[in-house]
C-alpha cells in the first residue's frame, strides 16, 4: 500500500495574543506562522532551519498535536492533527530541547514507566522496553538514578528515550542537541541516525548547520513564520546561485571598486563586512565561473589584498535567504 506523506500541511497559520502593558491594557498579537505550505515524505529526516522566533516551535506544536492552528489544516501519517489528534497521537513522538519535562524526584526508570503508561505501552512489555530505550540512549546504568542528579546531556537522552518509548512512527525534534557537549551531541545525531535506518520519519529542528547538513535529506527555512525556501542542499546552493564563496579583503576598498566586484561575471551576490579599517566583500560565484587573476585584474590598485575562496556552506545559504527575507 502507498504510505501519505508523513506531513501534508496546507496554510497553517497561527497567532498568539498577549496583553501587556499598564494593567495588561494593551493587546499584542503575534503573526507565529503565516501560511506554512509543507510536506514530508515517509522515512524522510527533515530539516527546519530559521532564527529565534521564526516560528519552528509552533510549528512542531502543531503538527505534533499539542496546539492548535488558527488557519489552514496539517495532516501527520494521513491523520489531521485537529480531528483526528486522539488517534495520531500514539503514532508520533516529540522531543523538546531543555530540562522541562521530566520528573526531577524520581528515577530514570520510573519516568518512563510513567510516560508508557501514559502512551499505552502494553503493561507485559513495559519493563522489556524501557531496559531497551535506556540501552539505546546510553542510560543503562543510570536508570534507578534519580533524574536531579543527571547531567544536561543525560536528560537530554532520556528526552530522546522517552520520545521512542512507544515506538512512533514519526518523531518531532525540536533542537535535540542544544546545551550538549560535542561527544554527547555526536552520539545523539548517531541516535538519529539510527532511528531513521529503522524507518522512522524525522521532522528535526536545529540551529547548527552542520548539523542539518549531516542528517537531514531536505531542509526547509523558515522566517517570520514563512518559508523562505525548501530544498535539498544541493539545491538551496544552486537557489542561491553560488557553489563558491569568495572573500576579498583588503585596507581601503572605495565604494567604485566594491560596485566593480559586484558586476563581474558569475557573481550572484555580494555582501560587504568592516573589520575596522579593513572591508571584506563576500562574493557568491557559480561553479568554474570567476578565477583570481580576474579578481586581481579588476582592483589592480590592491596588490596586497587577500583573496580566499572555499566552498558555500549551508550556514552562507541560511544568512543569504534570512538576510533577503528580511530586507
Ligand atoms: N505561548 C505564546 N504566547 C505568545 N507568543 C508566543 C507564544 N509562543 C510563541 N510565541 C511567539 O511566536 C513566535 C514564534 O515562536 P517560536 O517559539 O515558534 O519560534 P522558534 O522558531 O521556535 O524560535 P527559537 O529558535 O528561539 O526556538 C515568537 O514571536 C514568539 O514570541
Ligand atoms: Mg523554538
Amino acid at each position: 500500500m502507498l504510505r501519505p506523506p508523513a506531513v501534508k500541511a496546507k496554510g497553517l497559520t497561527r497567532h498568539f495574543e498577549s496583553r501587556k502593558g499598564f494593567f495588561f491594557s494593551e493587546l499584542t498579537r503575534t503573526e507565529a506562522l503565516r501560511g506554512v505550505d509543507l510536506e514530508v515524505a515517509p522515512g524522510e529526516i527533515f530539516g527546519l532551519l530559521g532564527p529565534n522566533g521564526a516560528g519552528k516551535t509552533t510549528l512542531t506544536k502543531i503538527l505534533s498535536t499539542l496546539l492548535l492552528p488558527s488557519g489552514g489544516r496539517a495532516e501527520v501519517l494521513g491523520l489531521d492533527v485537529t480531528r483526528e489528534a486522539l488517534r495520531l497521537r500514539p503514532r508520533i513522538g516529540l522531543v523538546l530541547g531543555g530540562e522541562r519535562g521530566l520528573y526531577n524526584r524520581v528515577s530514570a526508570r520510573e519516568n518512563l514507566r510513567y510516560f508508557a503508561d501514559l502512551y499505552g505501552v502494553p503493561p507485559e512489555k513495559r519493563a522489556a522496553r524501557i531496559d531497551e530505550v535506556l540501552t539505546w540512549v546510553g542510560l543503562a546504568d543510570a536508570g534507578d538514578r534519580r533524574v536531579e542528579e543527571f547531567s544536561r546531556g543525560m536528560k537530554q537522552k532520556l528526552h530522546l528515550a522517552r520520545g521512542i518509548l512507544h515506538e512512533p512512527e514519526m518523531l518531532f525534534l525540536d533542537e535535540p542537541t542544544i546545551g550538549l557537549d560535542p561527544k554527547s551531541a555526536r552520539e545523539t545525531r548517531k541516535l538519529v541516525r539510527s532511528l531513521v535506518a529503522n524507518g522512522v520519519t524525522i521532522l528535526l529542528t536545529t540551529h547548527y548547520m552542520f548539523e542539518a547538513e549531516e542528517l537531514c535529506q531536505r531542509i526547509a527555512v523558515l522566517s517570520r513564520g514563512k518559508i523562505v525556501a525548501r530544498d535539498t542542499i544541493a539545491g538551496l546552493r544552486r537557489l542561491v546561485g553560488g557553489d563558491r564563496t569568495i572573500e576579498v579583503e583588503d585596507y581601503g576598498f572605495e565604494d567604485l571598486e566594491v560596485a566593480r566586484l559586484r558586476r563581474l561575471p558569475g557573481v550572484s551576490r555580494l555582501f560587504t563586512e568592516e573589520f575596522g579599517p579593513r572591508l571584506r566583500c563576500t562574493l557568491r560565484v557559480g561553479t568554474g565561473e570567476l578565477t583570481e587573476a580576474q579578481i586581481r585584474a579588476a582592483l589592480p590598485g590592491h596588490a596586497e589584498m587577500t583573496v580566499r575562496e572555499r566552498r558555500t556552506a549551508l550556514e552562507d545559504i541560511y544568512l543569504d535567504l534570512v538576510e533577503e527575507e528580511a530586507k
